[in-house]
């Protein structure tokens, strides 16, 4: 739909489920939907490969590609070597990674301006192309190169779903006391927005607040003992997570290193223990 806005000719959509296709056909108004995705190949010079990561190169390795079309992908994850079987039958094939959190269509919609789009191409025609459907989108775009993806994805797991498992852990916690998910929700989320707001203006490792930004290692030894006897997972990850927050806090400068010091040995001793 974002692409028809921009201006791209969106042919159309083929699916195993009927159901999809009528859905698509209802954002993107004047498409075809084809059961058959061998009918759509003759019809396109670009198709995107929606399908899981797990699904990419069977799908692809299917189907009768032309020489000169071009086959892309939208994982962060894998690189172009799972477009092999379209390669070998002389399609140009490429990679177009929104690095954007869609949970549901309506809100892909929304999140897709602004969005970075990681791009791996095997041409430069391709690549070209893919540069510009980012900027046309309302976007821009990073190259990774096909031994960084590991890295580049783990980093989104972490910035993105992880965040979600943070604040799940947070839920947790305030459900200890008899605060629901939904009024945690909303005690959460001015801090959430404020932090987000944080990173965004000023920056690692300025935007550090909190316990270990200002060494109170009494209130840390606190938490962690509340914690060991209530959800020893949750300890785990917050001795864990101690560990990777100390460089930020020394970074700022609030936390002296003999105080860093000492947390350290609190944090690995949790972890070891
Ligand atoms: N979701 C995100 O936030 C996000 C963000 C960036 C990139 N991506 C990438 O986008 C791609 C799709 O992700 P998604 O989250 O949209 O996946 P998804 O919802 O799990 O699957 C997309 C569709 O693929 C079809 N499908 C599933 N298994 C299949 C198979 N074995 N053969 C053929 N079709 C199959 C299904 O359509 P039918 O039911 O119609 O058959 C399904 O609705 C992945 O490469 C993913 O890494 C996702």
């Amino acid at each position: 739909m974002k692409l028809k806005e921009a201006g791209y000719e969106v042919v159309g959509v083929s699916s195993r489920s009927e159901e999809s296709i009528r859905r698509f056909l209802k954002y993107v108004e004047g498409a075809k939907g084809f059961k058959n995705p061998e009918a759509l190949l003759e019809e396109v010079e670009l198709i995107f490969v929606t399908v899981p990561d797990d699904a990419i190169r069977e799908v692809v390795a299917s189907l009768p590609w032309k020489k000169g079309q071009k086959v892309v992908h939208a994982s962060g994850a894998l690189s172009l070597d799972v477009l092999e079987g379209a390669r070998k039958r002389g399609a140009e094939v490429g990679s177009f990674h929104p690095c954007q959190a869609f949970a549901t269509i309506d809100q892909a919609i929304n999140n897709i301006p602004g969005s970075v789009f990681g791009i791996e191409a095997s041409s430069e025609e391709l690549r070209t192309l893919l540069e510009r459907m980012a900027l046309d989108l309302g976007g821009s775009y990073v190259f990774v190169p096909p031994e960084g993806k590991v890295f580049y994805h783990a980093s989104a797991v972490f910035a993105s779903n992880y965040l979600v498992a943070l604040v799940g852990v947070a839920l947790k916690l305030l459900d200890f006391i008899g605060i629901g998910k939904e009024e945690g929700t909303k005690l959460l989320l001015p801090l959430i927005w404020g932090t987000v707001n944080n990173i965004q203006n000023i920056g690692l490792p300025t935007c550090l607040t909190g316990p270990i930004a200002r060494g109170d290692i009494t209130v840390i030894k606190k938490h962690l003992e509340a914690l060991r006897e209530r959800d020893p997972q949750v300890f785990k990850l917050y001795a864990s997570l101690g560990l990777q927050t100390i460089p930020i806090a020394l970074g700022k400068g609030t936390l002296s290193e003999e105080r860093a010091k000492v947390l350290k040995e609190l944090f690995e001793k949790a972890l070891n223990s």
